[in-house]
């Protein structure tokens, strides 16, 4: 994404925060993303972080109801606050606002209808970011996880704010690179947007199942 020149914006061409510190400063750290992350209204249906884990439920089918720009803003700042390597922030997002390239990521994703959803989030790896002295193969396996990591917190933000979300897995990395017009790979593509209905969430193993002790 380009960014803007004007000297004080410090977000990217075509897309604007709802709101932004009146003054920003570039020497304050994590000033915008602070701002987002606390500022309001915004309707935060559960600020109980188990809560919002435990109800969330991947949904397929979503309203047509338009997602808040404030509550996208949050989605996006909570990716920024994950985890990555080093801080070295090896993923992009791309953000898909255009209705057409919506369109277009429907035969990307394996011809999965609802990836054309109110608010589509592209993460890519960027393992150039990651600047460790390490061999090759494990800068892209961190810019993996920066991504992934990533995409897992704005979920886990759409589920807090009310909204609802897919993730996606299984697409075709060329195309989706095609229409989102990048060299970098994506991870996942997540689709979200407020839920037709609300479900229960799925059954998971029983922890003697999935937990292996070590001793
Ligand atoms: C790595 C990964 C890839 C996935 N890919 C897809 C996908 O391509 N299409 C889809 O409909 N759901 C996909 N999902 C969503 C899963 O099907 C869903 O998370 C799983 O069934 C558990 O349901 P829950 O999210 O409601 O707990 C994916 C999830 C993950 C974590």
């Amino acid at each position: 994404m380009d960014s803007e020149n004007f000297e004080e914006k410090i977000y990217p061409l075509g897309y604007e925060p709802q709101t932004t510190p009146e003054k920003t400063d570039p020497n304050v750290r994590n000033q915008l993303l602070d701002f987002i992350l606390h500022s309001g209204p915004s309707e935060v249906v559960d600020t109980d972080l188990f809560a919002v884990m435990a109800k969330r439920r991947s949904t397929r089918k979503f309203s047509t109801k338009p997602v808040e720009t404030e509550k996208i803003d949050k989605i996006i700042a909570a990716a920024d606050t994950a985890p990555t390597a080093g801080n070295y922030q090896g993923f992009e997002i791309f953000y898909v606002k255009n209705p057409e390239k919506k369109k277009q990521l429907i035969p990307a994703c394996n011809n999965q209808p609802y990836v054309n959803s109110p608010v589509v989030l592209v993460f890519c790896k960027n393992p150039t970011r990651v600047k460790f002295d390490f061999p090759e193969y494990v800068l892209k396996k961190f810019a993996i996880q920066d991504a992934t990591l990533a995409a897992g917190y704005s979920q886990l933000a759409a589920q807090a704010l009310g909204l609802s979300s897919i993730w996606i897995g299984m697409f075709d990395e060329q195309k989706v690179m095609d229409v989102i017009e990048t060299d970098l790979i994506p991870s996942s593509v997540l689709c979200i947007g407020y839920p037709e209905q609300t479900k229960f969430p799925k059954p998971r193993r029983n922890l003697k199942d999935l937990v292996h002790v070590v001793w």
